[in-house]
């Protein structure tokens, strides 16, 4: 465990920060995370079914209905104090990277400019056969079956990772070199399950960083931490810049 205050110094005391976020930064803006979205009408389709190439080649209409209620949902909300927070941090500290595992774009929507996406974006697409990209948003986001590529046979989806699909080369590249020379990590609403986004904080402690943990409940990642905070990062977030 620890304090704000605590966090505070050594936020004070670091160079080059990097942040890592998961779903639960957005959380307090409506998004639902991965845990919590497998709920109510979703709740009997287990998350290989809904995020992997073999659950789009089974049954491309379910997958595609659960992007498009999940795309819908991120462009019903806003990005909530902690998302501003993230972005006045890159405005203000120079070497500041952020890295996130979340596929909405509240990061950019509350001002963040750089931002790493590791496992895609819900609002991009491409054909999973030919892999050309398509515009930003399909025609009909209602349709029960994911429309077809003009160019081949195959069938459009959203530009996020899956379960079994390798993470954006060049993305990773990034955030491996920021990791690699930060010397503070804050890890803020990820449930550290998910590899090789999980692995990332583990290579950040090993160069020598630092490490905050920003998360209501413990997990995996804790045991890593210098400082855990335990509360939500819509709160933790803007208690930690100083007041100017
Ligand atoms: P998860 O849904 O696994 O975990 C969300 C985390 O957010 C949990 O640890 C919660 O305790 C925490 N949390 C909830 N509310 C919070 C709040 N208000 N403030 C801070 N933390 C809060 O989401 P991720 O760790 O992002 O992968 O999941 C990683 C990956 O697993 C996702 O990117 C996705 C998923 O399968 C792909 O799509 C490839």
């Amino acid at each position: 465990m620890g304090t704000v205050e605590t966090a505070q110094k050594l936020l004070g005391a670091a160079q080059r920060v990097v942040c890592l976020t998961g779903a639960g930064v957005s959380a307090e803006s409506g998004v639902p995370t991965f845990r919590d979205a497998q709920t109510g009408l979703w709740a009997r389709y287990n998350p290989e079914r809904l995020a992997s190439p073999q659950g789009f080649a089974e049954d491309p209409g379910l997958v595609w209905r659960w992007y498009m209620q999940r795309l819908a949902k991120v462009e019903a909300a806003q990005p909530n104090p902690g998302h501003l927070t993230l972005a006045k941090m890159e405005r203000g500290w120079p070497g500041f990277r952020l890295i996130t595992q979340n596929v909405d774009d509240l990061h950019e929507r509350a001002g963040s400019q750089a931002v790493i996406h590791l496992h895609g974006r819900i609002a991009h697409f491409h054909c999973q056969r030919c892999k050309r990209a398509y515009g930003l948003q399909p025609e009909d986001p209602s349709a029960p079956q994911p429309p077809g590529c003009g160019h081949c046979r195959g069938l459009v989806r959203p530009s996020v990772v899956w379960f079994g699909e390798m993470l954006p080369a060049e993305e990773l590249h990034r955030a491996m070199e920021a990791i690699s020379t930060c010397d503070l990590l804050l890890v803020v609403g990820t449930s550290g399950l998910v590899y090789p986004a999980a692995q990332l904080p583990h290579l950040a402690k090993r160069a020598g960083a630092r490490l905050i943990e920003i998360n209501p409940q413990p997990g995996p990642l804790s045991d890593l931490a210098d400082v855990c905070l335990r509360g939500n990062s819509g709160e933790l977030l803007p208690a930690l810049l100083p007041i100017a």
